[in-house]
């Protein structure tokens, strides 16, 4: 049997008080209960990139910065990423556009899955996030979750993860299983 695919769940935004802690909250036991893969959680905070400062973009040039080159390093490691986004002015937080920017090995040919969260689930964000993973090589997948509109409006009020209800989990098991259809689709094409 092929050995289980290994996904990266990327917590995208490190301000204070963030939404996105419960995102994961609700979003990890669903990754987690999945057979056909495994994950891990890469927090942005915990890598402390700096804001992007090369001579060169990292498809030219390896990166100097250590955390950078440790970033990339971990990056290595998976079979693709799966990123809880929020929508910062009608786009993706900055802090993903930087931790983008700082790699580029390490997202090559790989599938993106996003978990959006916002007024509009972070809609536009998302899209701005699958048009910058095409420059990576990457495969945006079709499914997404997205949480928005009164679900993110009750989860800011203090809703349990627990009570955001089942009608998150079929598009997210869509996700998931796009997820492992390009994961396997592109491990294979690698050889
Ligand atoms: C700088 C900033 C810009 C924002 N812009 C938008 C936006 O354009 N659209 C939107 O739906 N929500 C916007 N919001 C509200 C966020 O959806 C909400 O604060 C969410 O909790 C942010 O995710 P986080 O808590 O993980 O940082 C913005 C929030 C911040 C902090």
């Amino acid at each position: 049997m092929a050995a289980k695919l290994k996904i990266g769940v990327i917590v995208g935004t490190t301000r204070q008080g963030r939404f996105a802690d419960k995102a994961l909250e609700w979003f990890e036991p669903k990754i987690a209960a999945r057979e056909d893969l495994d994950y891990e959680v890469l927090d942005l905070r915990d890598f402390a990139l700096p804001m992007f400062d090369e001579a060169a973009p990292p498809a030219a040039k390896p990166v100097t910065s250590p955390a950078a080159q440790a970033w990339e390093k971990k990056l290595l490691e998976f079979d693709g990423f799966i990123v809880l986004t929020a929508e910062y002015n009608h786009s993706l937080p900055a802090s993903i556009k930087n931790a983008f920017d700082y790699a580029f090995k390490g997202w090559y040919r790989k599938p993106l899955g996003t978990m959006g969260y916002g007024g509009v689930g972070a809609a536009r964000a998302v899209e701005h996030l699958r048009m910058i993973a095409i420059n990576f090589g990457m495969v945006p997948v079709r499914g997404a979750t997205t949480i928005g509109g009164a679900d993110f409006v009750a989860a800011m009020q203090g809703k349990p993860a627990s009570e955001w209800g089942d009608h998150l989990d079929a598009p997210t098991t869509e996700m998931l299983d796009d997820m492992v259809f390009w994961g396997n689709a592109a491990k294979a094409a690698k050889g």
